[in-house]
């Protein structure tokens, strides 16, 4: 995710931007930029890191522009350097150009502007369309901009300005969103309203495969094929925070109810269901050191440190690879065996835990081959791993994980399926999983409804200060998982177990009332787990379970049911913990505490 604002009117708009930037900050923040036309030319400035830098950086270059575009990115392609930052220019350096999204076809296109004499100086897919505007600019920019998205796969929220054009910003969108703030003698485009309401609050949102040409006194809603389209102008009703938040009450609401869209962006372009395979780029470099891994080591900490744990099954279960999982801190320090042919996998949202990050230093030293499963794109882990790949689902910004989590998961099951059909897993197998997979955002989201359910339930255990949560095989790490986000965020005391383990010591803390979630989804351990549930029930326990669809029997073993579709064993975990985040978060929210902050925690450890 990125922010974009684009400004056209008679004031000077460099300040106008940084602003409006800086009200997307929540999108992206590894870098900025902007370029504004000044007396007929394209005046660019980009700095890497947080706008602050870009705002220090800021002079005269671009002082007096009245048509300009801006950017705060998040990166995907391409590190966090300032050759790496939007605007791109094309390389004549009269088009610039700002984009929000993923261009899937941008390497083959690079190719073959590549081969037509074009020149690139980033590592980016945007520079690519910048390129291709230009390729195909005959003097019309509104045009050449149509011309150009026609032969783009992906999505994109675009501005772009000419110096040839100095009134003319041409915007686009397809999976990205932008709205259009119509103001006197001013029209501002954005990646949303958070940008515009200071200007004005009247606005006009486009819809995927639409344009808008905007001049500081007109503005023409069209399509890639030029035709008009009528658009009402709305009344932008939010405050600021509201827009930032998108409605909701707490990012991790929202980062929670995002994971359809994430999950979406995390599988992009990385599925093959035709030849059953999972393509990962980031691994190409080493595939052959990978097709020979004897053993695996997954080291990471809090919330990766759990989907490490469904890793191993899948690693286990899919590619028939010896998989263990370390917490990073104790890895670090235990002098590990490194025999030839280990693989050593480092997760992390941030990419800068400080544990992790020592422990795959660690492990190189041991001469592993490091990989790395990362969020921030160019973070340290990303950077210092042999190869890895990212899980481009978006900044998280409340401090429980939730979006990265289940990115988490969905990279470790490609990376098992690629992996497993290197070896025994074969062709079918792997098609229909992967067709699960993609099936998974729509999946997601019929779960997300039992938000309002969860919601009741937790209303009525706000007073219980200990809590079990138990699950077996694929479902235990979620117990686990369960356990982590109900106590980080709410501070009840939580438990997560296999759960079988209960009877060898925690069930002597089951009594009257006390609530213990199971995880009892249909699959192999299915009948040992009602057992499981029987045992706490005799001592008065409340038991809540998360099961699947259509089951039954459950019912008359539970005070309450979250049920989930019924997938794939391997993929249950994707579904399970979204009514774990849900209780957690509703549990939080109805004990009064401080959801996106929690005290005591903080997003990125980057201390021992
Ligand atoms: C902190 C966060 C957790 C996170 C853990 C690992 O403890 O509060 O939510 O899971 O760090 O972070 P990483 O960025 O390495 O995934």
């Amino acid at each position: 995710m990125c922010g974009i604002v684009a400004y056209a009117g008679h004031k000077p708009c460099h300040r106008i931007l940084i602003e409006g930037i800086k009200r997307l900050e929540y999108r992206g923040y590894d870098s900025a930029g902007l370029a504004v036309i000044q007396d007929g030319k394209l005046a660019l400035q980009r700095a890497a890191g947080r706008i602050a830098s870009l705002e220090e950086i800021l002079d005269e270059t671009t002082a007096h522009g009245t048509v300009g575009i801006a950017h705060t990115r998040w990166a995907t392609h391409g590190a966090p350097t300032t050759s790496n930052a939007h605007p791109h220019l094309d390389d004549s350096g009269r088009i610039a150009l700002v984009h929000n999204g993923i261009i899937e076809n941008y390497a083959a296109l690079k190719t073959w502007l590549q081969s037509q004499g074009k020149h690139f100086s980033s590592q980016t897919d945007s520079e690519v369309l910048v390129n291709l505007i230009s390729f195909l600019y005959r003097g019309n920019l509104v045009d050449a901009v149509q011309k150009a998205l026609k032969e783009v796969e992906g999505t994109y929220g675009i501005a772009v300005i000419s110096s040839d054009h100095p009134e003319t910003i041409v915007a686009a969108r397809k999976g990205s969103p932008l709205l259009v703030g119509v103001g006197e003698n001013e029209h501002i485009v954005a990646s949303d309203a958070a940008a515009i309401v200071e200007h004005t609050t009247r606005a006009v949102y486009l819809e995927d495969g639409e344009m808008v040409v905007i001049t500081p006194d007109a503005f023409r809603t069209i399509t890639l094929d030029n035709i008009t389209v009528d658009k009402e102008l709305e009344n932008i009703e939010f405050s600021l925070q509201q827009i930032e938040l998108d409605g909701y009450d707490h990012f991790m609401l929202k980062e929670i109810f995002e994971q359809p869209t994430s999950l979406e962006n995390t599988l992009r372009g990385r599925i093959d269901l035709q030849a059953g395979r999972a393509i990962l780029g980031g691994l190409e470099n080493v595939k052959d050191q990978l097709a020979q891994a004897k053993r695996i080591i997954i080291i990471a900490c809090g919330t990766a440190w759990h989907s490490g744990l469904v890793g191993e099954f899948l690693l286990e279960h899919l590619a028939r690879i010896p998989t263990e999982v370390e917490y990073a801190s104790e890895f670090r320090y235990r002098n590990p065996i490194i025999e030839p042919g280990t693989v050593v996998i480092a997760i992390s949202q941030s990419g800068e835990t400080a544990d992790t990050l020592a422990a795959l230093r660690e492990a190189k030293e041991h001469g592993a081959l490091a990989l790395g499963i990362v969020n921030v794109v160019g973070s340290t882990i990303a950077r210092e791993a042999d190869a890895g790949v990212y899980l481009h689902c978006g900044p998280e910004i409340g401090v429980a994980s939730t979006k990265a989590f289940t990115s988490q998961l969905a990279v470790l099951t490609l990376l098992a399926i690629y992996l497993g059909r290197r070896r025994s897993l074969d062709h079918d197998q792997a098609q229909r999983l992967l067709q699960s997979l993609t099936e998974m955002p729509a999946r997601i989201k019929n779960v997300l409804c039992l938000s309002d359910q969860i919601q009741k339930v937790a209303q009525s255990c706000l007073d219980r200060e200990h809590w079990l949560f138990l699950g077996r095989g694929y479902n235990y790490p979620l117990a686990l998982e369960g356990a982590l986000k109900l106590k980080e965020i709410s501070y009840a005391h939580a438990e997560g177990l296999p759960a079988a383990e209960m009877k060898h010591g925690p069930i002597a803390l089951i009594n009257k009332g006390m609530p213990t979630v199971f995880i009892a989804t249909s699959g192999s351990q299915y009948e040992k787990v009602i057992s499981n549930i029987e045992e706490v029930r005799a001592r008065g326990g409340m038991v809540l379970a998360v099961a699947t669809e259509n089951d039954t029997r459950i019912q008359t073993h539970a005070e309450a049911v979250f049920t989930i579709p019924d997938v794939p064993e391997p993929l249950s975990p994707l579904l399970v913990v979204i009514p774990l985040q849900l209780l957690a978060y509703h549990c939080a929210v109805g004990r009064g505490c401080a959801v996106d902050k929690p005290r005591n925690l903080a997003k990125s450890v980057t201390v021992e």
